[in-house]
């Protein structure tokens, strides 16, 4: 059986990944080793059956006899320990959720039901890093499978709207509590019957305004507010978020950068772990009609869901709060634009913590798993 070792498992993606791996029985198929960077020597999780107590994941000895390594530790961990590791003479595989290695020339950007091929040729030529993707490029993939599948996209402009989770689980926290901090101060006003709305308002404004709120982590407010600014500024104007969409879509689908462009603002909303993307979509062809096109989309793969473009449904079933907790990638507004025939807007959302993250990393290990029978 497949020796594989888990850092990291403790967090929000590791947490995710868990749960995965129990509903679809998934621990039944490996040998899993649990490992902590603070609690070695305590309890591993209950996975049905009996296994070593938690081992330490700086311990290079031990790591290095696995056949795979899952880290959903973050970059600093697979930064300190994979040259160790490699030094050392690890030949098992690497499978991370960070983003320290995407775009190594010795890895590959896992999606597979996007790149099942380009992942499989990267087995077969002894590649042994696999990087989960950014979270929007992931889930744009996803919704978009049919038409690229078909090499019928020219650009993408995305226009995101992102979940606090992406930002990690303090900033849930944080924009939760910001949310009760605006709420209890007017409160009172709120009670009062026919206080005016803009008194109301007012005061919100001034907290939004002061350096009242607990924002440590967004250095922001989020709640009541939007952040059209993640992760780092780059020189040419783009947020690293922004340069990922045309840099990880184009290796994901095994092409050279920029054969397909793809641009957009990125931008924080205070959804709490489902991100949101308003596509612009400037097609090859003119002559798709809007139901060939939905047709394509849906068939690509079962976790779409496609919305019809009215009210009712939209609100229904392309909101965060409809998508949240399932492996659903809800497609819906689709329109053509005044722009052209080959112009399409659509709208889609997706859980950033499964299909953005844990998904992924755990169908790699079953697709190693079966790779190595
Ligand atoms: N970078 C993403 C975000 C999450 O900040 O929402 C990880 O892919």
């Amino acid at each position: 059986m497949l020796k594989v070792g888990y850092i990291g498992w403790r967090g929000m993606v590791g947490s995710v990944l868990m749960n995965r791996m129990q509903q679809e029985n998934d621990f039944a198929k490996i040998e899993p080793y649990f490992f902590s960077t603070s609690n070695v020597g305590g309890d591993a999780p209950n996975i049905g059956r009996p296994i070593p107590k938690l081992l330490d994941a700086y311990d290079i000895n031990i790591l290095k006899d696995l056949d795979c390594i899952v880290t959903t530790q973050g970059s600093e961990y697979t930064e300190e320990v994979l040259p160790k590791l490699q030094a050392a003479g690890y030949t098992g595989y690497w499978v991370d959720a960070s983003s320290s290695l995407r775009m190594n020339d010795n890895s590959i950007i896992i999606l597979d039901p996007i790149n099942r091929h380009v992942i499989n040729k990267g087995l077969e030529n002894g590649i042994k890093i696999y990087s989960g993707g950014n979270c929007t490029v992931s889930l744009m993939l996803l919704a978009l499978g049919g038409l690229f599948e078909r090499d019928l996209i020219e650009w993408v402009d995305s226009m995101t709207y992102q979940a606090a989770s992406g930002a990690g689980a303090n900033n849930m926290r944080e924009l939760l509590i910001q949310s009760g901090y605006i709420y209890n101060d007017v409160k009172m006003l709120l009670d009062t019957p026919n206080c005016n709305i803009l008194d109301i308002d007012a005061k919100v404004a001034d907290i939004l305004k002061s350096n009242q709120l607990p924002m440590n982590y967004f250095g922001a407010p989020l709640a009541g507010n939007v952040l059209p600014w993640i992760d780092k500024g780059l020189d040419n104007g783009q947020t690293k978020e922004e340069w990922k969409g045309s840099a990880e879509t184009n290796k994901i689908l095994g092409y050279k950068p920029d054969t397909i462009l793809i641009d957009g603002l990125c931008v924080r909303v205070g959804s709490m772990r489902c991100h949101s993307q308003a596509l612009t979509i400037k097609l090859k062809d003119d002559k798709l009609s809007i139901e060939q096109i939905q047709e394509l989309i849906c068939k690509h793969n079962q976790w779409v869901r496609f919305v019809d473009n009215n009210k009712q449904d939209t609100l229904k079933y392309l909101t965060p709060a409809a998508v949240s907790g399932t492996l659903n990638i809800a497609v819906g507004r689709m329109r053509k634009l005044k722009f052209g025939n080959n112009y399409l807007a659509l709208f889609t959302v997706g859980d950033q913590l499964l299909w953005g993250a844990a998904e992924p990393l755990r169908r790699m290990v079953n697709i190693i798993n079966e790779y190595h029978k």
